[in-house]
């Protein structure tokens, strides 16, 4: 390590969850730093799977601190509940640290959510209904409540009266709704005080301890490089900067610190919600991919879409969070498929595209130019070593490699822990 960065590649669920858990045997410090519980990163060890929306995936190794950033937006009651079942489930949640300066989500957040969608109809952005945007949006414009108000209860009502105000007139005037009242929700959001004072804490003043001792610290993303804020497909991304340089905003730590930036991209690709995806695979191949990857989200049980891989906005992320190298995952989805295509450019009737778009526009309009690999029928969900993979499958990679220009250090080839090559 010592500082690594693992992020997703393309539109979320590229197996950063199963990654970040795969690196944290190492690990002293694991740290989420943009998102909330929007993210779903699925980690299956043995016959057990789990499931962490907001803790981050380091957490079912006894020996890491799981961190959750002043870049987060956090439901006091779903880390909470995410807490609980983990104890339940005989992992300990007192490691986890959250830091004061992080944001929450507050009620109004997840009901602004829901009829904010509602009302753009067939424009919608297909959120999560977390209250994810919201909660940004209050953070920018300087009306959020963070968790160190938890333990300010004159402080907190103040701040809760203030923005319910605000958004009462917006629930009721704008979107027809029936106003809230701060009595129940400061009642609700109190109680959680108690339940949380122990885990808030200066949480750059830990990493950057931890990285001055030498030890390893990881950060892990949620969603991924095209549902970037500004530099992901927007208007359909989410509300933080998943790329590499959020991790340093997120988590308050400088540039300097980072050795290693670990892109997490599927051996295919896929996208839940609205929005343009130029290798999308309408047909009986994607409906394919979606059965035999189990493509179905981890947070709202929605099926995924999917298509083949993309080279272009594989490049893309390469460069806009300056890679070091790649994690490839679910390799194994690719053994059933005869032909397995790549796309290499985007063609469009200003031209050939070799570069990310940078109009939107075009990414609605633009054909795939395809490159044709030839697939392997075997098996790989069992091999453990690069060299035993079949001929295919190993020209499949060194051709992603050759496409990224950084090397693909990880290979993985099933969902468990076991099931994940090094290669050196
Ligand atoms: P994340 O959000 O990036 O952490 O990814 P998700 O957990 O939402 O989605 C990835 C899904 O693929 C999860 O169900 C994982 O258990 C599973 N998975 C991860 N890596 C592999 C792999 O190499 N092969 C297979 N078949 N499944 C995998
Ligand atoms: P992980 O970390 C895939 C998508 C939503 C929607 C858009 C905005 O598991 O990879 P939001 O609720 O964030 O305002 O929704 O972003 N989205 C994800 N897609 N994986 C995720 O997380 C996602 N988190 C949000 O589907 O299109
Ligand atoms: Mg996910």
């Amino acid at each position: 390590m010592p500082a690594t960065i693992v992020i997703g590649a393309q539109w979320g669920d590229e197996g950063k969850g199963k990654i970040t858990d795969h690196l944290s045997e190492t690990a002293d410090v694991v740290v989420r730093y943009q998102g909330g519980n929007n993210a779903g990163h699925t980690i299956v060890v043995g016959d057990e799977t789990f499931a962490l929306t907001l803790i981050p995936s380091g957490v079912l190794y006894p020996t890491v601190t799981p961190v959750i950033g002043n870049g987060c937006v956090v439901d006091p009651a779903v880390l909470i509940a995410e807490m609980d079942a983990l104890r339940a489930r005989g992992i300990d949640p007192d490691r986890v640290r959250l830091s004061g300066n992080a944001h929450l989500i507050m009620p109004y957040h997840r009901k602004l959510d829901a009829v904010m969608e509602r009302y753009l109809g067939r424009q919608q952005i297909g959120t999560t209904k977390r209250g994810i945007g919201p909660a940004y949006m209050d953070k920018f414009s300087r009306h959020g409540i963070r968790a160190q108000d938890l333990f300010d209860p004159k402080i907190f009502v103040e701040k809760l009266e203030t923005a319910l105000k605000d958004k009462n007139k917006v629930l009721t005037k704008v979107y027809n709704q029936l106003p809230l009242d701060p009595g129940p929700i400061a009642d609700e959001y109190l109680g959680y005080a108690e339940r949380l004072r122990q885990h808030v804490t200066d949480t750059s003043l830990l990493i950057w301890e931890a990285v001055n001792r030498g030890d390893n610290v990881l950060f892990e993303g949620a969603q991924g490089t095209l549902l970037d804020i500004d530099h992901g497909t927007y208007p359909f991304v989410t509300s933080s900067n998943p790329t590499a340089g959020g991790a340093c905003t997120g988590a308050g730590i400088g540039p300097k610190s980072i050795d290693r930036v670990i892109g997490v991209t599927k051996a295919y690709i896929s996208r839940v919600g609205s929005g343009p995806f130029p290798t999308e695979l309408d047909d009986e191949i994607g409906d394919n991919m979606i059965e035999i990857g189990g493509e179905y989200g981890t947070v709202t049980g929605r099926r995924r879409r999917c298509g083949w891989l993309d080279a272009v906005a594989l490049r893309y992320s390469v460069r806009v969070n300056g890679l070091t190298e790649i994690a490839l995952t679910k390799l194994d989805v690719l053994s059933h498929f005869e032909t397995l295509r790549v796309a290499v450019a985007y063609d469009s009737d200003d031209g050939r595209h070799t570069d990310f778009p940078r109009q939107q526009r075009v990414l609605y309009h633009c054909r795939p130019v395809f490159e044709d690999l030839p697939g392997w029928s075997e098996d790989i969900s069992e091999v453990r070593t690069f060299e035993e993979l079949p001929a295919a499958a190993r020209g499949y990679i060194e051709y992603v490699e050759e496409l990224a220009g950084v090397p693909v250090r990880t290979v993985s080839v099933g969902a468990s822990r076991r099931a994940t090559l090094e290669r050196g």
